[in-house]
């Protein structure tokens, strides 16, 4: 007879089963992550071992015409609807990860209410805070009124059966998974084991019933969802909500979507009165400039299908170190030690004297290379303390040989630049466009060196 509480060796940081404890995970190289916990495989004879005999399922083909018109849940909050892909799939489960504090709960708690506004089903389950703390972040945000099921509990059979029981619910939340615990596990809450088995049972039941699933997910210092990619794998979606504390802008971003893109960013701030939209994110992060200060360029960035206009801020100072100092925030470090080489290079300025620092403003994270151009500008100017006409924006993305080259979606930035009131764009030379009703002044750059005479360097 096999022992009755096996148990097993899990790393709480990658999920990899070990015999023994180790300080080290041999699978990622975390320290001081294996836990012991019991063996959940299925014991032999459950009908989940090999030779077991399966049933027949009827086989579909792909050309089935009934999946095509995904009806879906749409929020209202348009911000949320455009992440997701145009709402919410009934019976798809989607994970919110995000640091504490971020907005998460408060997130939920507004989706939540503004489905019981429209006279559907929601139900929020809290294992993090008392029902009295949501009541009262409820009242905060102006949603006492709303008739939203509401109950503190974390025990996921509890949780099943009250479904269960209930009516036919259309949204479920749970905030956080990392608080269930199944008691037919004997590993404690917020472990691998009882993350995933708890994941497991509840996207089940959600796709059975056609109910759409909302679980928050905590993450670690290193910014993955505690629990380990297994949840990702897990869900249709998942977003992370991220944003600087010091600052009141939240970004929610897809980083899987069975169900839509994975490109476009919702932009909300953070207020009194809970998360407001923001619609038009460019006024948001070019809000504070001060213009006339050397070093700062504003570019023309997309996110997804919508652009997105941002300063980019450089600080180019002597250095009194043998290794000078290269520190970036918003942007990725390697792009600015290529960028830096071939300004030099290129242009013949350098900057191995130099302290470089560079700065995205309002919290927004770049991933665009069409950044390289605003970022040159700004460097450029930054070095030569001369301050760059304000009205003015960059994009284009450098190679190596300084060479300009063409960015997707040309059109909307210039669209964009215009309708905020600048009046001239410094951008490729290469790309066609349609000019027609654009007012906006053109300075076509075809070689960084372009760019570095037009600032009269
Ligand atoms: P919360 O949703 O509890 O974050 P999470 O669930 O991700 O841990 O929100 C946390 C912060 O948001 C909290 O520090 C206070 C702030 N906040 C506001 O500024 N305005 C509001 O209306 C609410 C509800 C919260
Ligand atoms: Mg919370």
């Amino acid at each position: 007879m096999a022992k009755a509480a096996r148990s097993q060796f899990v790393c709480q940081a990658c999920g990899a089963v070990s015999a023994r404890w180790a300080g080290k995970c041999g699978a990622c190289g975390e320290w001081n992550s294996i836990i012991e916990e019991a063996d959940t495989s299925p014991p032999p004879g459950s009908g989940m071992t090999r030779g077991s005999k399966g049933r027949v399922i009827p086989l579909e083909t792909l050309d089935r015409r009934e999946s095509e018109a995904i009806k879906r849940h749409v929020t209202g909050l348009s911000e949320l609807d455009r992440v997701t892909g145009g709402g919410i799939v009934p019976g798809s489960a989607i994970l919110i990860g995000g640091e504490p504090g971020i907005g998460k709960s408060t997130l939920l708690l507004q989706v939540a209410a503004a489905f019981a506004r429209a006279g559907k089903n929601a139900v929020y389950f809290t294992g993090e805070e008392a029902a009295a703390q949501v009541r009262l972040r409820a009242e905060r945000l102006g949603l006492s009124a709303v008739p939203l099921a509401l109950a503190a509990e974390t025990n996921l059979s509890n949780i099943l059966a009250t479904l269960a029981d209930g009516k036919h619910a259309d949204l479920i939340v749970i905030d956080s998974v990392q608080t269930l615990w199944a008691d037919a596990l004997e590993a404690a809450p917020g472990t691998v084991s009882q993350v995933r088995a708890a994941t497991q049972s509840l996207v089940r039941y959600a796709k059975a019933e056609g109910s759409a699933l909302l679980l928050v997910g905590h993450v670690t210092k290193d910014g993955n969802i505690a629990g380990p990619k297994v949840v990702e794998h897990m869900v249709d979606t998942v977003l992370y909500f991220e944003g600087d504390r010091g600052h009141p802008f939240r970004i929610l971003r897809a980083a899987k979507n069975r169900f839509g893109a994975t490109d476009e960013i919702g932009v909300f701030e953070m207020a009194g009165e809970g998360l407001r939209e923001v619609a038009n994110p460019s006024e948001l992060f070019l809000g504070d400039r001060t213009s006339n200060a050397p070093g700062s360029a504003v570019f023309a960035g997309m996110e997804g299908t919508r652009p997105i206009l941002v300063e980019i801020q450089a600080l180019v100072v002597p250095s009194g170190l043998g290794t000078p100092r290269r520190a970036v925030v918003g942007w990725d470090a390697s792009r600015l030690a290529m960028l830096l080489a071939v300004i030099d290079a290129r242009c013949g300025i350098s900057f191995a004297q130099h302290d470089v620092y560079l700065n995205v403003a309002g919290g927004l994270k770049i991933t665009e290379p069409a950044a390289d151009l605003a970022a040159a500008a700004a460097l450029m100017s930054s070095i030569s303390n001369v301050a760059l006409p304000p009205d003015r924006i960059y994009f284009g993305e450098v190679s190596l040989s300084g060479a300009v080259r063409p960015s997707g979606h040309m059109p909307s930035r210039l669209k964009e630049a215009q309708k905020l009131g600048f009046k001239r764009a410094i951008l490729p030379a290469a790309g066609d466009l349609e000019t027609g009703s654009l007012k906006l002044e053109l300075s076509r750059v075809e070689h960084i060196k372009g760019l570095a005479d037009a600032l009269g360097l």
